[in-house]
């Protein structure tokens, strides 16, 4: 199951960053329909992997709380990142970033800072 979560997390993190190019060099292309439904299958089954590791888990969950925090963060500043046009895109994009690598070194470690 932790491969399987592993997979969505890079498949997820990819179609993050196919999305912010396009909205940059070919925006027409976000109108399409499967590129409009793709994320939400990937990040589905990234939250569904995600929630079925964490039913499991028999350790402490409190990290496991900060990564649903950040992951608010990463989706909000993802959303900013796809949609404005001007700086803000880069501000978010940075953000969205930044937050992904604090998610992901939550996962290894199991400490919040
Ligand atoms: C952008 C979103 C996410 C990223 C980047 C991410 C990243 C990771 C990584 C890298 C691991 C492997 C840690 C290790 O092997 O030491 C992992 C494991 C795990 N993730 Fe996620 N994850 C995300 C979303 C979620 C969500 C939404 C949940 C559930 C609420 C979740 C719960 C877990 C659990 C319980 C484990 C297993 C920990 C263990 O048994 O060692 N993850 N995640």
């Amino acid at each position: 199951m932790k491969s399987l979560h592993l997979l969505f997390v890079v498949l997820s993190l990819g179609s993050f960053l196919g999305r912010v190019a396009l909205a940059q060099f070919r925006p027409d292309m976000l109108e399409l329909k499967w590129v409009k439904i793709a994320p939400h299958v990937l990040s589905g089954l990234l939250l569904l992997t995600g929630f079925s590791l964490a039913f499991g888990y028999t350790g402490d969950h409190g990290w496991i709380a900060a990564k649903l925090v950040a992951l608010i963060g990463y989706v909000g500043l993802g959303v900013l990142a796809i949609k404005r046009t001007d700086v803000t895109r880069w501000y978010a994009f940075g953000g969205a970033l930044l937050l992904f690598v604090y998610i992901a070194r939550v996962a290894v470690t199991k400490t919040i800072f």
